[in-house]
């Protein structure tokens, strides 16, 4: 059986994960940031990295404990060696440079975006090749998955990330950080169709994404509204993100709708959706219908597998490992990475 150990500290998590061969998380650390970085509403790269400076240690000890393990049994290390925040991605690279090199294991630069892309493989065991939406907060794509190493870019988004999206329209309506979550939570008594927001990209021929213009409009709107009322109430809360929420949903759907019919693909084997923002309920509920439209499977991983963890890094380091596409210790760490080759 094949063991490794996966390292991730390119955001605002410090995880330290142990996964097998036969697609078991044997440990899972982590540790999220969620309380350092609140007062300024979005993560302070600085800051960042000097929290998983201060918690990745414990974070290895923990996961090689809870696997009941030690170094010596671990065939591989995996690490995000990006993209990501760069003094975050150089935590992890030194961590687990440090132990390939004092354990004699091999060592494998994850690109962050490819553990998304494959952690489907872990938890559906999906097969390739499959249509991928990647949904984070600094990401937002779609890709044709043909192989390990080998995806093909269909559209990305010409500004903003879609979790980035949630995350600003969750600060200007005063809801706690990370935002993603706080604007499902508060539009879950909300209704979604009081405003009418725009749906830009919307009816285009290509397959990009664009949120600029609608998170202007939901400033405007608070704005509005604000002044109106006064001060927002809860009603207005719910209201403003329950219409956000509705209208992103509507978006992405009719862009996925739009990449799947405007070419011939290999014969797809499902629609995967990866990345912190697939978490969202009311996403993948709209994402179903429109799989079951398209004669394809709908594949998600759970919530705590979709946004930042170590579990993904370790596969995909399995999976490369499987494929001999080991690393030496020169990589450096890189806050760039394009995961397709054409983008
Ligand atoms: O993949 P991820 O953990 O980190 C990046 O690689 O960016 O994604 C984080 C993003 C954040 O913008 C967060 O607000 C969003 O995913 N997110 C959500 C939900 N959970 C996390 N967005 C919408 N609904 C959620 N339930
Ligand atoms: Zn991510």
């Amino acid at each position: 059986m094949t063991v490794v150990l996966g390292i991730e500290s390119s955001c605002d998590e410090t995880a330290v994960a142990i996964v097998n061969d036969q697609r078991q998380i044997l440990a899972q650390a982590l540790s999220s940031q969620y309380a350092e970085h609140a007062a300024y509403g979005g993560v302070v790269p600085e800051i960042a990295a000097r929290a998983h400076l201060a918690h990745i240690d414990a974070l290895y000890t923990r996961a090689l404990a809870d696997a009941r393990l030690t170094l010596a049994d671990i065939d591989a290390i995996a690490v995000t060696a990006g993209p990501g925040l760069i003094g975050g991605v150089m935590v992890g690279v030194m961590v687990g440079k440090a132990l390939a090199a004092a354990g004699k294991k091999p060592i494998i630069a994850v690109n962050h975006l490819e553990g998304h892309a494959l952690t489907v493989r872990l938890t559906n065991d999906a097969q390739f090749p499959y249509f991928l939406l990647l949904v984070s907060g600094g990401h937002c794509q779609m890709l044709l998955v043909q192989n390990v190493g080998d995806y093909a870019l269909i559209g990305t988004t010409r500004d903003d990330a879609l979790g980035e999206a949630f995350d600003k329209c969750a600060k200007l309506l005063g809801l706690s950080y990370p935002g993603g979550p706080a604007v499902e939570a508060a539009a879950r008594g909300g209704n979604p169709l009081r405003y009418a927001l725009p749906m830009p990209m919307r009816g285009t021929e290509h397959a990009d994404f664009s949120f600029s213009g609608l998170k202007t409009a939901v400033r405007l709107l608070i704005e509005a509204e604000a002044k109106r009322m006064g001060a927002l109430n809860e009603t207005i809360i719910a209201d403003i993100a329950a219409s956000f929420q509705h209208t992103v949903v509507e978006i992405v759907g009719e862009r996925v709708s739009r990449a799947l019919s405007m070419r011939e693909y290999p014969s797809l084997t499902a629609l995967a959706v990866a990345g912190g923002v697939a978490a969202n309920q009311a996403l993948k509920a709209g994402l179903k219908t429109l799989a079951a439209e398209h004669e394809l499977p709908l594949l998600v991983a759970p919530p705590a597998l979709c946004t930042d963890n170590a579990a993904m890094i370790a596969w995909a380091g399995l999976e490369r490992l499987r494929l001999g596409k080991i690393d030496d210790l020169s990589f450096e760490p890189r806050a760039r990475w394009p995961l397709a080759a054409n983008g």
